[in-house]
């Protein structure tokens, strides 16, 4: 960039600086390719922010209706591509009042009477973490439900359930899933709260401290459907912790998605077979032929690092930092962004691969018959029909399950002479607790495993879904 050319001097503050800015300082400057994200948004607040100005009077009613025609021309410009996106005007609010001038004039120039860029960025960017907050809650509800058709359909289908991923007990597919309802209940939660707490308007705290003119700040806090406007200036144009708030419900609500998709690339690996995927939602390999990998499922997985990575960076860059604005808080928005996208992407694939998943309910009744996963339903027998204690009762099949692991058998098909060698009190009818059916039948307490209560938990989810 040449020197000394006052022509090249931003407009906004051209009366007191001579020469341009380098390049270089334009290119860490610029944050247009980020915020032109919330054009729509810059417009909206814009458009609140100058009607206030005309109701009360700090403008003619005139130039207000001026400013909005204007506005309004610049938003369509903006959703028909034709709007010029440049680097040497910095941000979406500069483009914005760089283009009303050349669209209305000098009146262009009563716009920002009242206001700053530090409170108008930070409504802006209120108002788009809001819109898609809300939408995001609306996909949790559609994954939702997806799981819940799910449950209803393998309500009674039995598979090993897991602790340390070693057989433990069998569970039914229904409860397995509707346990990631209930996460993801928790989930849209703390994303509405989160969309609660931020629904308060900074616009009007202006640089930092608020301004001499007679401005309605209830008036623009309606206008954009904000609860009230913020009480302290500072603290207006200052806080992130809305964004910070946002950021943290998508990690966690990452995590279980996370977590969901990792038990899915288990289900169809080779070597347990429980699920497999449909061509729509697998892939092959480009040298092996048999493949049918799960890259859906472990893209969902994965992408939990760069939404983790979002809330750390925002840490970051708040963290120590002065009041009230520094330009530091421009790095808030990308990781925002970058989460919402990325959130939004991978509820509406996981809500495809739920629907997609199909399991094979006899390969998951043989493994959860494995593993001897009655073990405690005979000791629960011992206790209930014998009168042992449960120590003495886990002692009893402890040894029972390793003289089957010796006889490479299952537990159902020891004999009973040879149950009767460790437990004397041991009768015929212990056999009904050893089917691995049984066993998840009987648990039958409120929120257990058993079909009957997952018939429960799926007519609450209906009724609330
Ligand atoms: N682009 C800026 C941001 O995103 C707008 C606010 C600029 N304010 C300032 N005092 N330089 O934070």
């Amino acid at each position: 960039m040449a020197q000394n050319d006052k022509d090249k001097v931003n407009p906004l503050w051209g009366g007191r600086f001579v020469n341009a800015a380098d390049d270089i300082m334009q290119r860490i400057n610029a944050s247009i390719d980020v915020d032109r994200h919330m054009a729509n948004q810059d417009i909206t607040s814009s458009l609140a922010h100058v009607q206030m100005l005309g109701a009360c009077g700090i403008i003619e009613v005139g130039e207000a209706e001026q400013i909005s025609q204007g506005l309004i021309k610049i938003q369509a410009e903006i959703e028909a591509g034709e709007f010029e996106f440049t680097p040497e005007r910095e941000d979406i609010h500069m483009h914005v009042e760089a283009r009303l001038h050349v669209l209305i004039g000098p009146v262009a120039g009563k716009l920002h009477t009242a206001r700053s860029r530090n409170d108008q960025v930070v409504t802006d960017f209120r108002l788009w973490l809001r819109e898609a907050l809300t939408q995001r809650v609306q996909q949790i509800r559609e994954l939702q439900r997806a799981l819940v058709r799910r449950a209803e359909e393998y309500k009674d289908a039995i598979l090993p359930g897991l602790t340390h991923l070693q057989t433990a007990q069998p569970v039914t597919f229904g409860h397995h899933l509707l346990a990631f309802v209930e996460m993801l209940e928790r989930d849209a939660g703390r994303l509405s709260d989160a969309n609660t707490r931020l629904n308060e308007c900074p616009l009007g705290a202006a640089a930092l401290a608020g301004t001499a003119f007679p401005i309605d700040r209830e008036q623009t806090a309606k206008a954009l459907g904000f609860e009230r406007p913020m009480a302290n200036s500072l603290d207006a144009v200052s806080s992130r912790d809305f964004a910070l708030e946002a950021l943290s419900a998508s990690v966690i609500c990452a995590v279980h998605l996370s977590r969901l998709a990792d038990e899915m690339v288990y289900w169809t690996s080779t070597g347990i077979g429980f699920g497999v995927f449909s061509d729509r939602f697998s892939t092959g390999s480009s040298i092996m032929p048999q493949k049918r990998n799960p890259d859906a499922a472990e893209l969902v997985r994965a992408k939990t690092g760069r939404i983790s990575g979002a809330f750390q960076s925002l840490v970051l860059v708040l963290k120590g930092l002065p009041l009230a604005y520094s330009k530091d808080m421009q790095e808030d928005k990308e990781p925002v962004f970058d989460t919402m996208y990325t959130l939004d992407l991978c509820l509406t694939v996981m809500t495809g691969l739920v629907g997609d998943i199909k399991m094979d309910r006899e390969k998951m009744a043989i493994a959860a018959g494995g593993g001897f996963s009655t073990a405690t339903d005979l000791a629960d027998w011992l206790v209930r029909e014998a009168g042992k204690t449960f120590r003495e009762a886990h002692h009893i099949a402890g040894s029972l399950v390793a003289m089957a692991e010796t006889l490479g058998i299952g537990l159902e098909q020891l004999e009973l002479k040879q149950m009767q060698s460790i437990a004397p009190e041991i009768r015929a009818e212990i056999f009904d607790v050893l089917s691995s059916q049984n066993s998840a039948n009987s648990r039958t307490s409120y929120g257990g495993t058993a079909p009957s209560q997952v018939q429960i938990q799926i007519d609450k989810w209906k009724t609330r879904l």
